[in-house]
């Protein structure tokens, strides 16, 4: 077994001459030199005699001067220092790597599910919103316009101030048009006007109603087409009053029945829920663009670590790594006997102060170097 030496790195290999070659050549790990070996002569690649560190005289009163060896020892411990100096970085970007996997997981569950939480609350206020608007109009009809057109005209039927039903459709018919995905509909099972005639899932909501007589609401998704809809649903209930309209036609006033007929909307009784005022707006939409603005969020995140990884890399290669760097370099070449290396010993953080204790060591061994030869 020989041991080898780059004369590039000063990174040291043992190496077996199993096959018993006069020569071989290796490739240096550290740095790709190629290190031609002379088994013969046993010029093992290393460094040339003028770059050795100084022979001491061999006088017997005088201590040993170091090995070639030790030198080769501590050439190896630099290039080892060197190499874990390099994958500092690596490390450096795994500890980044891995606080911004947690932070992009943090962000997707508790952003994420509050985005998706203020969109749903803003889907509740709309549908709260619009129904409380459709009953205030029915209220305003009932309270004030009835009344008011009942004592200026005693005994007759203006259908259209005096039917809080029809002045609530037309009301939100109007405000359909500028948002045409809102719903509003007095859904009733024998409507008078058909246009208020329930579908199928509002036919069983009305039925829920029915059978619970204390069950004041109703309020969930529900999926129209490809669009998923928040809905709230209020039961109508038949009063005593209302069956002067809804009871028998023949007390019905005449405008009513010139107008609608005598079929429709009749023979109901009292305490019958007799429709539901109904609202819907969308949900899926708005729900769906949080979940966007979540993406989007993250998005702007995974930016700003790629940007803060890029600058903290750049800092790192430039206040620690290459400073490392070039003191490792700097012990290599004491280390091969260049005692005249100047090492850059300027400022005061930790790295400078290992260069000062490097430089301390080197006039130390170039004293004791001075010392050996006289
Ligand atoms: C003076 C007559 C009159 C009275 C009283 C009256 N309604 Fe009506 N109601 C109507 C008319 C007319 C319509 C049709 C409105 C339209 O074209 O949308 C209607 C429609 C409705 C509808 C919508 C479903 C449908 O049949 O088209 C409901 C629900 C309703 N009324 C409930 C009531 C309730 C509850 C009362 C009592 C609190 C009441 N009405 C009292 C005349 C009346």
């Amino acid at each position: 077994m020989q041991i080898i030496q780059c004369e590039k790195c000063g990174k040291r290999y043992k190496v077996n001459n199993d096959s018993g070659k006069t020569s071989a050549k290796y490739k240096c790990s550290a740095c790709d030199h190629v290190i031609a070996v002379d088994f013969v002569n046993a010029d093992v690649g290393s460094p040339t005699p003028s770059a050795r560190a100084p022979e001491p005289d061999p006088g017997p009163v005088r201590k040993p001067a170091p090995s070639y060896d030790a030198h080769n020892d501590q050439a190896a411990m630099t290039s080892d220092a060197m190499e874990k100096a390099l994958s500092l970085r690596t490390k450096f970007n795994i500890a980044i790597g891995a606080v911004f996997l947690c932070a992009i997981v943090l962000i997707y569950f508790l952003s994420g599910s509050r985005l998706q939480k203020d969109a749903e609350q803003q889907v509740f206020d709309k549908a709260r919103l619009l129904l409380t608007t459709m009953e205030a109009s029915r209220s305003f009809t009932s309270k004030v316009i009835k009344p008011a057109l009942y004592k200026e005209l005693p005994g007759r039927f203006v259908t259209e101030g005096m039917s809080s039903s029809f002045g609530a459709r037309n009301i939100f018919e109007r405000i359909h048009k500028t948002y045409p995905q809102y719903y509003f509909k007095h859904a009733a099972p024998y409507p008078r006007n058909l246009i208020n005639q329930a579908d199928d899932f509002e036919m069983g909501i009305i039925e829920q109603f029915n059978n619970n007589p204390d069950m004041k609401e109703w309020q969930g998704y529900r999926v129209k087409g490809d669009q998923q809809e928040y809905s709230i649903m209020k039961p109508i209930v038949a009063k005593d009053r209302c069956m002067r309209c809804h009871g028998d036609p023949a007390k019905a006033p005449k405008e009513l029945l010139d107008r609608y007929g005598n079929e429709n909307g009749f023979h109901r009784s009292v305490g019958e829920v007799i429709g539901t005022l109904t609202v819907s707006v969308p949900s899926s939409i708005v729900i769906d663009k949080a979940r966007k603005n979540t993406w989007v969020f993250i998005g702007m995140v995974v930016l700003f670590f790629f940007v803060l990884t890029l600058i903290v890399n750049v800092f790192f290669a430039k206040v620690v790594l290459q400073p490392i760097q070039k003191l490792a370099d700097n012990a290599n070449e004491i280390s091969l006997g260049k005692l005249d290396t100047q090492i850059n010993t300027s400022g005061g953080d930790e790295i400078a102060m290992l260069a000062k204790a490097f430089n301390r060591m080197k006039i130390s061994i170039k004293m004791a170097f001075e010392q050996l030869s006289r």
